[in-house]
């Protein structure tokens, strides 16, 4: 038995926000964000009331009529994110209820960049023991609220965009088909490189006052690990599914940096054609960038029956993974 994905969907707000809107913020050129991270304009949400949820709605939506079920038939929900609905309950609970499914399981998976395969690996393992049949993978963010506007967080502020993506995954047994790997990795050694301090179990206005409530980065270790843990992630991947590069169709790096991906890429050998890059016009939508790049293609006819597609991803922990999909 494997897991398989048969639909997909995604859903970025209308706000563009391009990078000289952002330089009338902060200290920063359209000239320096594209030459370091190729990123043009991100989406953001324009109200305090939107949450992770409800942009991960109507991506649920989208990929519950590509698969041919209605919310009922849902059995589980597991909703990738860093900046939830609320610091508890996790946002898997809102959207299960703003989508109407029935009292099924609704798990949040904290993984960051890496989130949505983490929680595709998850999947995985509950379609092939059995415990659920049809599975609903949210990714969703809204960092616009989250971040530090202002010259102090302007390092950070200038990579990320709002949005989110969604995919269902069901049982088959056709043994050449669906997920054929997935494999996810850690280390804390980086934990304090890529992190926002609060909230946490204790607050301090003090630390409130320093901006331990905005992600912090060293950008450029980061940077480092990125392109060395990715390529590692994916030939992982390849060779556990007794596949070569030669056989991807499409390879759906995340979306940090147009530059890793491009190195990411190159050292695996992955022609540059078969490349996904949104990056330029989302940001990093971190748990959201990897199912909005499925969706995407997917509609684009870069994703159709058959199709072999790679995915890897690098992120806060630090964690990263890789997984290979046919579709
Ligand atoms: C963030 C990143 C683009 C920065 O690029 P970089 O080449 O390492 O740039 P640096 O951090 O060395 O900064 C260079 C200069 O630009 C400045 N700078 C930082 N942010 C800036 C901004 N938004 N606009 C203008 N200047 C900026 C720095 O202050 C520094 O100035 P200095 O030389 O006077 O000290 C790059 O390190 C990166 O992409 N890292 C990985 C990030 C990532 O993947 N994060 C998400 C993980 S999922």
């Amino acid at each position: 038995m494997r897991a398989r994905i048969t639909g997909s969907g995604h859903y970025v707000p209308n706000k563009v926000v391009t990078n000289d809107d952002l330089g009338k913020l902060m200290s920063t050129t359209d000239e320096w964000i594209q030459q370091r991270t190729g990123i043009k304009e991100r989406h953001f949400v324009d109200a305090e009331s939107v949450q992770a949820s409800d942009l991960a709605l109507p991506a649920a939506k989208m990929a519950l009529e590509q698969a041919k079920l209605e919310p009922k038939d849902v059995d589980a929900i597991i909703f990738a994110t860093l900046s939830p609905d609320a610091h508890f309950p996790g946002s898997a609970c809102f959207l299960q209820t703003k989508l109407g499914c029935g009292q099924i399981a609704a798990l949040d998976v904290r993984n960051q960049c890496s989130g949505f395969l983490y929680a595709l690996s998850i999947a995985d393992a509950w379609i092939r023991a059995g415990t659920f049949r049809n599975i609903l993978i949210a990714g969703a963010e809204v960092h616009y609220f989250g971040l530090d506007m202002t010259d102090r967080g302007r390092d950070v502020a200038v990579l990320f965009g709002d949005g989110a993506g969604c995919v269902v995954l069901q049982p088959t047994d056709d043994d050449d088909r669906g997920v054929l790997t997935c494999g996810v990795h850690a280390d804390g050694v980086g934990a304090k490189e890529l992190w926002m301090e609060l909230p946490a179990s204790r607050i301090r206005a003090d630390q409130v006052a320093e901006g331990q409530h905005y992600p912090r980065m060293n950008g450029k270790a980061v940077f480092r690990w990125a392109v060395e843990k990715m390529p590692e992630a994916a030939l992982t991947a390849l060779g556990k599914a007794g596949k070569k590069v030669e056989d991807v169709d499409l390879f759906i790096p995340h979306q940090a940096n147009m530059r890793i991906n491009q190195l990411v890429a190159e050292r695996l050998g992955v022609p540059a054609d078969r490349v996904v890059h949104n990056i330029q016009r989302y940001g990093n939508t971190t748990a959201a960038t990897i199912p909005i790049g499925i969706s995407e293609s997917w509609r684009e006819g870069k994703i159709k029956e058959g199709s072999t597609v790679l995915m890897t991803a690098f992120g806060a922990g630090f964690t990263w993974g890789a997984a290979l999909v046919r579709f």
